[in-house]
């Protein structure tokens, strides 16, 4: 395999450079040709790729977003998307992917080499942490600190004030970072798809907290959550709260931007160095992850359907710490 190409897909994450760059420096260090594919599968489509150098990627290992952008692309997921789109990489060659992204990114994958033969390895860049296969992420851990600094922020007010406030994080299907900024922001309550919290348990523990003297609180819940965005519970949690001045926060996507932190950094380098030496090995479908300090490769199908549970440890301690 001398011609490989890396792209990012789905939604950015802080990290994506650093994983792009060990890419593109791996395949220059191996002797090969690489490419940069922008705006993910839609690029690839529309022959945006372009050759990269090893001052491609100069500059950017602390840089936020991800140099070669990113898209969720609806046309590739079509069977002539995906026609056009081999039809750009035979056109120059291309023999092998590395995508870094998330399970869309990894199931488009999939099919794509199940119609034409092209393999992908993949590097995990999603903020959500939601991959089987790798115990984080690459985002993650940058987006966990964002959270927690807002928290920490949003505390002082809510403590002055003796206030409850509701802070919605990020995470369609997935709790980890409402547990992790939860625990690290000294959260009273969090509330996550994994599991149900009703209304009642958050007015129970609240109305628990005043009685044993609290005199503000914070509740972290995942956007995902069963029983509504942040807005909405608090609308439902109102009436049972008279006279405590509730307030929402929805913090959004300033967890995906930012500088990547020392943790994200690495783990971005280990997974794009991973997924290209993977690939030039023979791997094919797979995720390369990281599982107790060990560099692991996954099959995508696992990857992608394969629950990865909350630790129930963490769930228990927030009750157990926020007494
Ligand atoms: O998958 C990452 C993520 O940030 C989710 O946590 C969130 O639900 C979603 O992307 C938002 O996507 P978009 O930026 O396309 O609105």
């Amino acid at each position: 395999m001398d011609k490989i190409a890396v792209f990012t897909s789905g939604g950015d994450a802080p990290g994506m450079n650093a994983a792009i760059r060990a890419v593109v420096r791996g395949a220059i260090y191996y002797g090969k040709e690489i490419y940069g594919i922008r705006y993910g599968y839609q690029g690839m489509i529309e022959g945006d790729i372009l050759k990269m150098k090893s001052y491609s990627v100069s500059n950017t290992v602390q840089r936020g977003g991800t140099i070669l952008k990113s898209a969720r692309s609806m046309e590739f997921k079509t069977k002539e998307g995906r026609k056009k789109a081999y039809e750009q990489l035979k056109k120059r060659d291309i023999e092998g992917l590395v995508a870094i992204g998330g399970d869309g990114t990894f199931t488009g994958a999939k099919i794509f080499y199940e119609e034409y033969g092209i393999p992908t390895v993949g590097a995990p860049g999603t903020i959500d942490n939601d991959l089987f296969g790798t115990d984080y992420t690459i985002g993650f851990d940058t987006a966990v600190n964002t959270a927690l600094e807002a928290i920490d922020k949003i505390r002082d007010t809510a403590n002055s004030h003796d206030r409850v406030f509701f802070i919605e994080v990020m995470g369609r299907d997935s709790g980890y970072i409402a547990i992790q900024s939860g625990i690290g922001g000294g959260a009273e309550l969090v509330m996550v798809p994994e599991t149900l919290t009703t209304i009642d348990d958050v007015v129970n523990t609240l109305t628990d907290g005043w009685n044993r003297s609290k005199t503000s609180a914070i509740v972290v819940v995942a956007e995902g959550d069963e029983e509504g965005d942040a807005m909405t519970i608090a609308q439902k949690v109102k009436p049972h709260l008279q006279g405590k001045d509730i307030k929402v926060t929805t913090l959004g996507h300033i967890q995906r931007g930012g500088a990547p932190s020392a943790v994200d950094r690495i783990l971005a380098s280990r997974l794009g160095l991973g997924a290209l030496e993977g690939l030039l090995n023979g791997q094919v479908n797979v995720m390369a992850g990281v599982i107790n300090d060990k560099l692991v490769y996954t099959p995508f199908g696992d990857a992608i359907s394969k629950d990865k549970p909350l630790n129930p440890d963490l769930l228990r301690m927030v009750n157990i710490l926020s007494i």
